[in-house]
């Protein structure tokens, strides 16, 4: 069976001889084990942040050592009460074709309540980093003007329909014209900016925010953010939740000083981590979960097919090749 381990630590964008496709004997299941096939592999931006070393929010990936992230898999044989042969699990797993596993931290998966690959997009980590985000730093009111960049990705294209099911007026910042296409015709979004296009982005945003900018779901960082903050409103609130602009850098560019924008305004500029939130899991779910049957969120997602176009699926990402939330199908 294969596996795929970080070969080297990238250096700017990552390349696909960072990663390294290895043989391994397939595991046998002990006692009080299950046997687990790989089903679908979220690739996540964040995922580049535990390629460095250094010390971080999570300890970083071992060189020479399967990669892991949010996977479902299938039990394929079990000596684990709880589990049996035919169940799907949902959680942090090694890019592994098999694996042994405990369970712990492992969640059964239905897929006759929703399509498997959903529990790693709208009802995974995505939809709760989307909607907790926005609710619990955010606390966007209706008739607010609610700014996302990354618009069209998995989590900003979520926090886009839920800011209008609240009631705002939606702007994303996305990086072509069909992006920015299918988040007004596909999600609702009010108006959309092509930040590649688009010469002045903080004009942009002004003329895309008559009322300027009450919650800005920042995705991106960087220049597209310091647009935004030139537009914000009286208390305004930002959720700075990634920073994709500069993951790949190696030394970051000196940005204007926007300091006085928050004294100014009295704005909120808080990080987010979605496992912060965990107490509010419970809660988050079902509420994702009852939109997305009622069809008020849709979920978009762009799949890659086979295992060892893992690392290529997540290369990509930086590229913008995907819409909403990219996924690996074994
Ligand atoms: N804090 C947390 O708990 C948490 C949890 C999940 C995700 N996140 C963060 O949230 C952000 C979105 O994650 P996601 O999973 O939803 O990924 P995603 O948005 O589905 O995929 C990444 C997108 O980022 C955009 N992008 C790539 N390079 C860029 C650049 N230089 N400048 C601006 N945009 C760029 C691309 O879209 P374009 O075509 O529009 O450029 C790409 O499609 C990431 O920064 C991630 O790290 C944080």
């Amino acid at each position: 069976m294969k596996t795929i381990h970080l070969n080297t630590r990238p250096i700017g964008t990552p390349q696909l001889s960072d990663f390294n496709l290895v043989n391994e004997d397939m595991p046998q299941v002990g006692d009080n084990e299950m046997l687990l096939k790989t089903t679908y592999i979220s690739v996540d931006p964040y995922l580049r942040g535990r390629m460095m070393e250094g010390k971080s929010y999570i300890a970083p990936f071992e060189l020479n050592k399967a990669l892991s992230s949010g996977m479902i898999s299938e039990v394929v044989e079990s000596n684990l009460d709880g589990f049996k042969k035919g169940d799907f699990v949902s959680g942090m797993l090694e890019w592994k074709e098999y694996q042994t596993h405990n369970g712990e931290g492992l969640m059964k998966v239905d897929p006759a309540q929703a399509s498997l690959s959903t529990y790693l997009g709208i009802l995974g980590m995505t939809g709760l980093t989307a909607y907790l985000g926005l609710t619990e730093i955010g606390k966007p009111k209706a008739g607010e003007t609610v700014v996302v960049s990354g618009a069209a990705g998995a989590v900003g294209s979520v926090v886009g329909q839920i800011a209008k099911l609240l009631g705002c007026r939606v702007v994303g910042i996305a990086g072509s014209d069909e992006k920015v296409e299918v988040l007004k015709s596909e999600y609702g979004f009010d108006a959309g900016i092509n930040y590649k296009t688009t010469g002045d982005i903080n004009k942009a945003i002004a003329e895309a925010c008559p009322n300027g900018v009450d919650v800005y779901f920042d995705n991106v960082g960087g220049e597209i953010s310091d647009g935004v903050m030139f537009n914000l409103n009286r208390f305004a609130r930002i959720i700075v939740c990634g920073a994709i602009s500069m993951y790949n850098s190696t030394s970051l560019p000196m940005g204007p000083r926007l300091d006085s924008i928050l004294i100014k305004n009295s704005a909120l500029k808080q990080g987010f981590i979605v496992a912060n939130y965990m107490a509010k899991f419970g809660e988050a779910i079902p509420k994702l979960a009852q939109w997305l049957q009622e069809g008020k969120l849709k979920s978009t997602e762009t799949i890659v097919e086979g295992f060892e176009n893992t690392p290529q699926a997540f290369i990509n990402l930086f590229e913008g090749k995907n819409k909403g939330k990219m996924i690996v199908k074994i």
